[in-house]
């Protein structure tokens, strides 16, 4: 059985006590929501901040995004240990703002989930078409291109480690969720994908997270869906309570 997990992807938002704020607002409401896994991914800058919040709680902590070498000349960059040291157990990988705005293509995302791996943090790898891609029924063909580029050379042992998030780029930030038929549809294609590249097992054991415009109010029937393990969520992270009642959508 996949426990269900409720990611907060908090993006460019918050300022430090803001920031701090929200997560003891979501670390206060946590005692209700014990069958469900909770995360926060703050802005970089603000990891050790929200980190002395969360440490202790059943609340963890993951970063935005990280560069997949160790150390040296790479200005601007966090590497995987840096993020383990401040307290991150996760780390976002292949948002598609970061694939569409920032230019991060898959070579690069499969580059940073294998040293995520490495250094012991789990790896949240987004996958997700634009809406011109969806309208030419090339939904299948953009996810499995995704999905083989990201996640090449990962073992079957290192998979069940790998979280993936289903983002649909035209839900992000649009109010416009997928319906929950669209989601599960491919949800489960990427289920597919999973057992035919390892097997039934491992793919199991693989929670496949969905993005897009989720609130308190679509969450339940999202969640309900076999394939869908939980949700990366945007805009309805930055408030305690909405986020904490999309935890409720997915006790059930
Ligand atoms: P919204 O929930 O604001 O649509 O953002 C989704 C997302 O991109 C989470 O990573």
């Amino acid at each position: 059985m996949r426990r269900k997990l409720i990611a907060g992807n908090w993006k460019m938002n918050t300022d430090r006590a803001s920031a701090v704020a929200l997560a003891k607002g979501i670390v206060g409401g946590v005692d209700k929501y014990k069958a469900v896994d909770l995360l926060v991914c703050p802005p970089a800058v603000y990891l050790t901040f929200v980190a002395e919040v969360v440490r202790g709680t059943s609340v963890a902590l993951g970063a935005q995004n990280m560069y997949h070498e160790g150390n040296g000349a790479f200005t601007g960059e966090l590497s995987a240990a840096m993020l383990k040291d401040v307290g991150c157990s996760h780390v976002i990988l292949g948002h598609s703002e970061r694939r569409h705005i920032l230019g991060e293509t898959d070579a690069a995302v499969n580059k940073k989930t294998l040293a995520a791996l490495a250094a012991g943090l789990v790896p949240i790898v987004c996958v997700g078409e634009l809406l011109a891609e969806r309208e030419a029924n090339k939904t299948a063909a953009v996810i499995r291109s995704q999905f083989e580029g990201s996640l090449a050379g990962v073992s079957a042992e290192q998979i069940e480690k790998v979280v993936i998030a289903y983002e649909p780029v035209w839900a992000i930030g649009t109010g416009k969720v997928a319906t929950p038929q669209q989601a599960e549809e491919v949800h489960a294609d990427l289920r597919k994908l999973l057992t035919e590249r390892y097997n039934g097992q491992s793919a199991a054991k693989v929670r496949i997270l969905y993005g897009g415009s989720v609130k308190a109010s679509n969450a339940g029937e999202l969640l309900a869906q076999p394939n869908i393990d939980g949700a990366l969520v945007g805009g309805a992270s930055l408030k305690a309570d909405e986020f904490l009642g999309i935890a409720a959508g997915a006790v059930g």
